[in-house]
């Protein structure tokens, strides 16, 4: 048998959709636009748009059919890393259409695919119908056309509907096919929109795949674990022979997850993506405490997921990465030994009693930053390992909550209301320092659309926003890499903005006026009645509802840190003001 290393399937995927007419598309980021996701978990996500016709593949790619090898992050798994098939971070092969073919030629397509890496399929499944929503027997006679002799199993909504991600989005029934047992494909007939209030409404009909890169290597080359390919093997080889088996691949995978999230600039720190990041750090550091052989193979295994992938993924070409990891370990390093101390205190009696193992457990985490996951491996290492999981991650959830609860109430003593004193969905503040801070950015970026239009013209509009105290991240719309000059001329246009010192004001308006008045706002966002317009001059006229600084003087200075693909026709611009 051929030994077919990752690069080389990965070419024969895209090779064989290129020459059925789809466009090759990169990856996109693993932060995505879409709010209501915390990672990017398919790669359908960056297409979303192009289901409901918000947005156009003819002219965004030259093509009604796509192509990707996409990164993915999930994190619903990340407590069974360790057996044979489970990862937090992972890539997905798929092919993707928005009316340019439909469901005979995705099976088609797959079916030949797999033919070609001179696989077998055990079986295929198809949607056999459920909760109103009618078979798929269109499906099962194409299958039985391709090949009469394959089994065709069908199951309900559990098993063979997809989607959406996040609150809302393209969905539908899905035909999979299986070998050796283990789902390789799934590809899914995005036939509806799930609305927030999931009701599902029809749409043009779609394809969208899905295969696990991973699972696929590891089926083609014959091998059961997908530990064993080239994706994994170089790096557990890195790491000490003592370890078991499963903390290995649990390293493995928590270091290549890290690296690829701090190569796109996330921060290890206590909120959604970038808490993530935190806990698979810190349970990394928790592996080095308890073997003192780790701690010198840990930088060698995240240089080892970089040479694995180059060539690949260009982010991954970023020197901050090991220092990001090792500043996260020294600061852990710093509160956490008290943590392990006291989880080592942690006695036999403790663990037959799940609600007082909860308080402790959480205790140890408020106290000293030791999260539970990290706790638990340290009771794992010392031998315990039957304790009743659910019950005590009840507890630490109880806890939790009261603790928020506490805390809330504390904060609404001192705000008036609110356990942030800012919080839109673009801006967050927690004290008056951190609102002074929004605030500035908040003006700067809408100085930074402004001079993006200047620069590239009135086409550019806003896809996304987000502002924290030490940042500004800013999605627009833009078909490629902006060059050196283009965003020192951006920054240049800011910053001379705030060097004339303009003056910021705002006018209430009734919606329609505002939108006539050709102020910018955001298509698809539900705006009321009356709204404000902000002006900074002639430069730029924004539907906002602040706050801003009231004269551009105020903002400091502006520096853009970052410029980096979202994912097609989507560019982020990361920023500070100092
Ligand atoms: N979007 C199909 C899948 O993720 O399986």
């Amino acid at each position: 048998m051929i030994i077919m290393d990752h690069k080389t399937l990965r070419k024969k995927f895209l090779d064989f959709f290129e020459k059925r007419g789809h466009k090759v598309v990169p990856s996109s980021s693993l932060i995505p636009t879409d709010p209501s996701v915390l990672f990017t978990t398919a790669g359908m996500q960056q297409f979303k748009p192009y289901y409901t016709g918000d947005a156009d593949a003819m002219k965004d790619f030259g093509s009604l059919n796509v192509a990707s090898i996409q990164r993915c992050l999930r994190t619903s798994d990340i407590d069974e890393v360790g057996d044979e098939s489970h990862l937090t971070f992972f890539e997905m092969l798929g092919n993707f259409s928005f009316g340019g073919y439909g469901k005979k030629e995705a099976i088609e397509y797959a079916y030949e695919f797999i033919k070609e890496l001179g696989l077998k399929i055990d079986y295929v499944s198809v949607f056999g119908g459920g909760e109103g929503i009618p078979a798929d027997e269109e499906s099962e006679k194409i299958w039985q056309a391709v090949n009469p002799l394959l089994e065709i199993k069908k199951t309900g909504r559990d098993d063979n509907f997809w989607g959406p991600t996040g609150d809302e989005g393209p969905c539908g029934p899905t035909t999979e096919i299986f070998i050796n047992g283990v789902e390789i494909w799934n590809i899914v007939f995005n036939q509806y929109f799930q609305e927030k209030d999931k009701t599902l409404r029809p749409i043009k009909l779609g394809i969208d795949t899905g295969m696990g890169f991973e699972r696929l290597l590891a089926t083609v080359r014959g091998v059961k674990n997908i530990f064993e390919t080239d994706l994994f093997l170089p790096i557990i080889e890195l790491l000490p022979g003592d370890l078991s088996e499963k903390n290995k691949r649990i390293i493995a995978d928590h270091l290549k997850a890290a690296t690829f999230l701090l190569a796109e600039g996330v921060k290890p720190s206590n909120k959604g993506s970038e808490y993530v990041l935190r806990r698979l750090i810190r349970k990394v550091v928790v592996f080095e405490h308890l073997n003192v052989n780790l701690f010198s193979k840990t930088e060698s295994a995240i240089s080892k997921v970089m040479e694995i992938y180059s060539g690949i993924y260009p982010e991954l070409n970023n020197t901050e990465i090991i220092s990001e990891f090792k500043g996260e370990r020294d600061k852990f390093n710093k509160t956490s030994i008290q943590g392990i101390k006291e989880a080592e205190k942690i006695t036999k009696e403790d663990l037959e009693d799940p609600i007082k193992l909860g308080n402790i457990v959480f205790h140890i985490h408020e106290s000293f930053g030791l999260p539970p996951d990290a706790t638990t491996e340290i009771l794992r290492n010392r031998g315990f390992d039957n304790f009743i999981v659910e019950d005590f991650k009840n507890t630490i959830a109880a806890r939790r909550a009261e603790h928020q609860e506490i805390s809330r109430a504390g904060a609404e003593k001192k705000f008036g209301g609110h356990g942030l004193i800012l919080d839109t969905d673009e801006l967050k503040a927690g004290n008056e320092e951190e609102l002074a801070k929004v605030t500035r950015l908040h003006t700067a970026t809408h100085l930074l659309l402004a001079a993006l239009r200047e620069v590239f013209g009135q086409e550019i509009e806003q896809r996304g926003s987000d502002i924290t105290p030490e940042r500004l991240r800013f999605d627009f719309n833009f078909p490629r890499k902006l060059s050196f000059e283009e965003l020192k001329r951006a920054e240049d246009i800011v910053d001379s903005a705030i060097a004339a010192d303009m003056t910021v004001s705002f006018e209430e308006m009734d919606l329609e006026d505002a939108k006539k008045s050709g102020a910018r706002f955001l298509p698809g966002e539900k705006y009321p009645e009356k709204v404000k317009v902000y002006f900074i001059g002639a430069l730029s006229k924004e539907l906002c509802g602040g706050p801003h600084v009231s004269k551009t003087s105020e903002i400091g200075t502006f520096i853009i840190t970052k410029e980096e693909a979202v994912s097609a026709g989507i560019r982020r611009i990361r920023a500070i003001v100092k």
